[in-house]
This record gives C-alpha cells, structure tokens and sequence, in this order.
C-alpha cells in the first residue's frame, strides 16, 4: 500500500532510506498514548464542528479497537509505515475505510509525537516516585532496625566519628527524598500540551486546544506552537532527574560492595540478590549494586545524547528529534530495573553489629571528643587538637586505643584530663552527644525517621492522586 505521504513523491521510497528514517521499531511503545490522544483529538473536531458526528463516532469506535488489537499485541508494525503513528492511522483506516483519514485533520505529528511523550512520560514519573518511596520505606525500616547500631563514620574513607548505621542510611532515604521532589516537580511541565500546534504554526481549523487538554488531563496548553513541538525540555529534564538517581543509586552500590567486602565485613546481601562465580567455589558476588553502578553510565550517556543531539537544531521540528526516544525508554528500564530490585535487597539485607562494633572499638574515631573535653576545661581547640594528636600517636605507637591508656598515660599530656574522660570515650556517649538537629545522636536520628515517615505518607497520596490523573 502507498505512503499515507505519497502523494507528491513520483519514486518509491529507497529501502535503506525507509529502514533508516523509521521510528516503528522503538516508538511502538507509544501506541497506547498515540491512540489516546486521537481519541481527544477527533472527540474535539467533533465538538468544534469540524467533522460530522457520525463521522467522530465511526472514528472513535475504530479507534477502541485498535487500541484493543495494540493490548492483544495483535498489531503488524510496518516499517513502510514508518513510525507509530502512520501505523495507527494506518491500521484504523483498513478498519474503517476512507473515513479514517479525516482523523488527521488539523493535526501534524509534530506536535502529535510530542503529545504522546507528555503522555507516556507523565506516568512514568508518577510510577517513579512511587518506586523511590518504596526503596524509602525499606531503608526507613533497616534505619529503625539499627537505631543503636554504631559504625564508623567516615570522610576520605577513613574513619571519622562514629555514627548510628540508622543515620547512615537516613542519609540516603534524604537523598531518594529530594529525587522524589525533583520529579513531582517537573510534573506541572510534562503535564502540558503541545496538540493544536499543528505542523509548527497552528491550524486554520477552529480547534478547541484547551478542550482537549481537559479531555487527557493536562494542567495547560503550550503558550507557543513552534515551542510546543520543539521542546523537549522535559525528556531533558527527566533524563537529569533519571542521572542524579542513578548517581545516588551508584553510591549506595558503592558502600554496598565496599560493606559486602571480608575487609569491612558489615553486611551481608542476601543471597536472592547475590551471584556466584563460575572458577571460584568461594564466591557470592554483588553483582546487582556493581550492575547499577556500571549502569549509571549509560543513563547519564542518554542525558549527554540527547542534549547534543538538541544543541543548535533550528526551529521548529527536525528529523533529529526522532533520536529523543531509545535513550529515554532505555533510561525508563535501566531506573525501573535499579528501583525495583533495590528496595527488596536493602530490606533482605543483613547487618552485621557486632563487626561494626568491633570496628568502632578498634579506632580512633572518639578522639575529636576528648579535644572537646580539654576545650570544656577551658583549654582553646587548637592546644586540645595538637595535645590530642600527640596522645594518637603515642597510642599508635604503643599499640593502644584511648580507652585502653591509663590515666597516667593520659596525664602525660595533658593535667587537665581526669576519670570522666572515659565516659566520654565510650561510643555511645559520642554519638549521643552529637545532639543537634539532623546529627546521629540517637534521639535525633528517631525523630529523623519520624518525620521521614510522616513525609512517607505525603508522599503516597501523592502517587494515590497523579496516578489516576495520569492514566
Ligand atoms: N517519528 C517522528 C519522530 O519520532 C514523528 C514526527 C515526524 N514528523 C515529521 N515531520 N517527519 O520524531
């Protein structure tokens, strides 16, 4: 069958050119958005006058089938059709006749691309807020599980201060928090549409653009028609959105494989989420935080691409914009995989306490508390800093911990020390004392987790409401 274009052309499509131009292999994950915005579309030409009821309504009733066939997969995407929507268009009109035709009225699919991408990408980020208070919600419960579990903290990846685990990983149940905002927030821009835009400058059809915006649930129509099938802006910006995830994804992988390690020996994957090594009977291997990590690349890669491939394109539509699709369903897979198996290997995951507890207890990492006591003694931090320097070293050499030096020892260095310094050493009483809002002592990181919690719930109706706005 002839090209729904072919109109003007005297040759027959070159077959290297029609492989190379044709979208149908990858766009054909937009057919259920493409067939919902026809249905809009033509409800409106009907509304407007534009076409003749009966004709809207053979055209609707086509439309609900082939949307059927797309469900049943029972489509044949055509590479001589081109894209997904020649092949709808293609396939209502073998359903319907030539009446089929009058459903591209006043539209292009320029900004009939763009409509299915607002429509497929606003339930994603719906979908993908929903997974980050998933994986919230299961590092919330191992917070809960070690809120008097205490680990060294670390900065240069030496050991540091000691911390709760608990607020360890509350760090990150922040961190998926701000990601979560991060893609509520770009909602209100995906949620706006581009049909009525027509090829690049509207339409001499007296269509009803923000009827049709209620009609598939979007808060606004685009201001500007060349804008409006330009701009991909918000697959830019959910590709960034989709980097800093991963980013933050990488660096959880990260601690994970360094913690799985027998050196640092503080967790243990459950075996669910671990593989074996085919030579080394020995093995369990983090395969899936190394995979994501790996992974993070290529997302950030679909981020790069796409911004080169927009970086200086004129107004309005170009070819080139058909390269804004495989990075963004790959980058929709890659942050569906990570999500969803992240949330069950962090609540599978073992901790081990009593390692992380021999570690605490085999350091140094209380020392910045006894300058603390010195200052306490009116001593200025800079002294205390050098005088506790001096008492490290001396324990190193000595093969010694603080708590292990007598109090003689100590004196050594300082007169100012007395019995209470080793109360002030213990652990716990470092971490507790580090009482200020957002730090680790353990009534601070409860009520962290209290308040993650209630944000947790904010967070669920959320999803509750834009998911049955989304559909
Ligand atoms: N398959 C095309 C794309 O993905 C659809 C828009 C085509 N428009 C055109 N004028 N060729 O960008």
């Amino acid at each position: 069958m002839s090209k729904l274009w072919g109109g003007r052309f005297t040759k027959k499509t070159d077959q290297l050119v029609e492989e190379y131009t044709a979208s149908i292999m990858f766009d054909k994950e937009l057919a259920e958005e493409d067939v919902q915005g026809s249905l809009a579309h033509v409800t409106m030409l009907g509304k407007q006058g534009i076409l003749p009821a009966d004709d809207v309504e053979t055209i609707k009733q086509g439309l609900t089938r082939v949307l059927e066939k797309v469900r049943k997969g029972e489509i044949e995407f055509s590479i001589s059709d081109e894209d997904i929507h020649m092949n709808i268009e293609k396939t209502l009109i073998d359903d319907i006749g030539p009446v089929g035709g009058k459903l591209h009225t006043g539209r292009s699919r320029n900004d009939q691309v763009a409509t299915d991408m607002h429509l497929y990408l606003r339930k994603r980020v719906v979908e993908f807020v929903d997974l980050l208070h998933k994986l919230q919600a299961a590092l919330i419960e191992q917070a809960k599980a070690n809120l008097d579990t205490i680990v060294p903290g670390y900065t240069h990846l030496q050991r540091a201060q000691p911390i709760l685990f608990a607020h360890h990983l509350m760090a990150y149940v922040s961190m998926f928090g701000r990601d979560a905002e991060r893609l509520q927030d770009s909602y209100k821009r995906i949620n706006t549409l581009p049909l009525g835009a027509g090829a690049l400058a509207g339409t001499t059809f007296p269509i009803d653009r923000h009827f049709v915006a209620s009609q598939l649930g979007f808060d606004r129509v685009y201001e500007n028609s060349l804008d409006a099938v330009s701009d991909r802006d918000f697959i830019l910006e959910f590709l960034s959105h989709a980097s800093i995830i991963m980013m933050h994804l990488s660096r959880l992988s990260e601690e994970l494989i360094l913690w799985s390690s027998t050196e640092f020996h503080f967790v243990e994957l459950d075996d669910a989420f671990c593989t074996g090594s085919s030579i080394m009977p020995q093995k369990k291997n983090p395969d899936v935080p190394e995979l994501v990590r790996g992974k993070t690349g290529r997302v950030y890669g679909n981020l790069i691409g796409l911004l080169t491939v927009l970086k200086s394109l004129p107004l309005a539509y170009n070819k080139d914009m058909q390269e804004d699709k495989e990075g963004m369903f790959d980058t929709v897979r890659t942050l569906q995989g990570a999500l969803q198996l992240f949330a069950p290997m962090i609540a599978t995951m073992k901790v081990n306490k009593d390692r992380m507890r021999q570690a605490v207890n085999q350091d140094f990492s209380n020392a910045t508390d006894i300058a603390d006591f010195l200052v306490g003694k009116g001593l200025p931090f800079r002294q205390a800093h050098e005088v506790i320097g001096k008492t490290v070293l001396y324990c190193i050499q000595q093969n010694k911990y603080l708590l292990d030096l007598t109090l003689d020892e100590f004196k050594q260095f300082s007169d100012l020390f007395d019995d209470r310094i080793y109360e002030v050493l213990q652990p716990e009483q470092v971490v507790n004392a580090r009482n200020v809002y957002g730090g680790t002592a353990r009534s601070q990181v409860a009520e962290a987790i209290a308040r993650a919690e209630r944000e947790q719930d904010q967070t669920a109706s959320w999803v509750k409401e834009y998911s049955e706005r989304s559909q």
